[in-house]
């Protein structure tokens, strides 16, 4: 996980346009949302998912990138007071908090301009029509049939008692559909099958919703200092979440659940899925 994280790091360290190429501030906030920060998770995905059929680690890179910087545009956005209006994010103020609100929604904005350049560089897989596919995959995970809508989703569920369903359709949007694009771009990688594809991506499925419920258990019962974000904000903002819904423990039922369909998901792939395997792992075991 370590020479992952840290590969992620440099590989976007060397895509972010540095702090004193002009708008410096815009850019010195891009690096500030993206940098430094934050467990890696869908990286983390995207190469183990890679790991299976031996893709390249530049094909990897750039394609955790891409991802990665939707994430962190997505992170700036949805903390902006219009929002959650939080103002701690990965141990730090948040954007809008360290610079202002104009410079949090342009950072954004590019944030995510970038993560299409980076995904659209030429030679990052040796297929042409497999490139525009990721390219294609990345915007409708990050759309308004994806992340955009599940947070417009979530926006408009403020206060609301959700159905079960509901719940699991906002969370499969908001959050879960980046999760997915993060293992299937791995799997594109590696010039993945569609018989492995589709293998593949019921296992993203199972872990992109699992992933936001224990997000909401985390929001209610870790702390501050841990999560690196405020605490028990989902309360206080009146969302719908798992915890509200089902209390705790169910929701930990639930995530134990889908743990146990992520892996079973994985089984035909045998020892070549194990780092995924194990990355289902934590993403249920983790504390922030
Ligand atoms: C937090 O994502 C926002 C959600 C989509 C639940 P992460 O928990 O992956 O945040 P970082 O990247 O580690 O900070
Ligand atoms: C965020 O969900 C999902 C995104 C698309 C960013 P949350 O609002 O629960 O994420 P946190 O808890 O602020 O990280
Ligand atoms: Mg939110
Ligand atoms: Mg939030
Ligand atoms: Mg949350």
């Amino acid at each position: 996980m370590q020479a992952v994280q840290s590969r992620t790091e440099t590989a976007l360290d060397q895509r972010l346009p540095a702090r004193n190429i002009v708008p410096d501030k815009l850019h010195d906030a891009m690096r500030y949302a993206t940098l430094g920060g934050g467990k890696r998770v869908r990286p983390l995905l995207t190469h183990a998912a890679g790991c299976i059929f031996a893709a390249p680690a530049e094909a990897l890179d750039a394609a955790s990138c891409a991802v990665e910087l939707i994430h962190a545009y997505s992170l700036v956005h949805d903390d902006l007071p219009c929002m959650d209006d939080d103002s701690l994010r990965r141990g730090k103020p948040t954007v809008h908090i360290e610079f202002d609100e104009a410079t949090a929604m342009l950072a954004g904005d590019a944030l995510q301009s970038l993560a299409f350049q980076v995904i659209a560089a030429p030679g990052l897989v040796n297929d042409g029509a497999r490139q525009v596919a990721m390219i294609e995959l990345l915007a409708q995970a990050s759309g308004s049939r994806g992340m955009a809508g599940g947070q417009a989703f979530d926006l408009a569920s403020v206060g609301k008692q959700l159905t079960l369903a509901e719940l699991e359709f906002m969370h499969i949007h908001k959050t879960g559909a980046l999760i997915r694009a993060a293992v299937l771009l791995g799997a594109h990688c590696g010039n993945a099958d569609d018989a492995e594809f589709s293998r593949l991506s019921h296992y993203a499925n199972r872990v992109g919703l699992m992933f936001q419920v224990v997000d909401d258990i985390l929001d209610a019962e870790a702390d501050t200092a841990t999560l690196g974000k405020t605490a028990g904000k989902d309360e206080a903002n009146n969302k719908p979440t798992y915890v509200s819904l089902l209390g705790l423990s169910e929701a930990k039922a639930l995530a134990a659940d889908m743990r146990g369909e992520a892996h079973a998901a994985l089984a035909e792939f045998g020892q070549r899925a194990q780092r995924l395997h194990d990355l289902t792992d934590f993403i249920v075991a983790r504390t922030f």
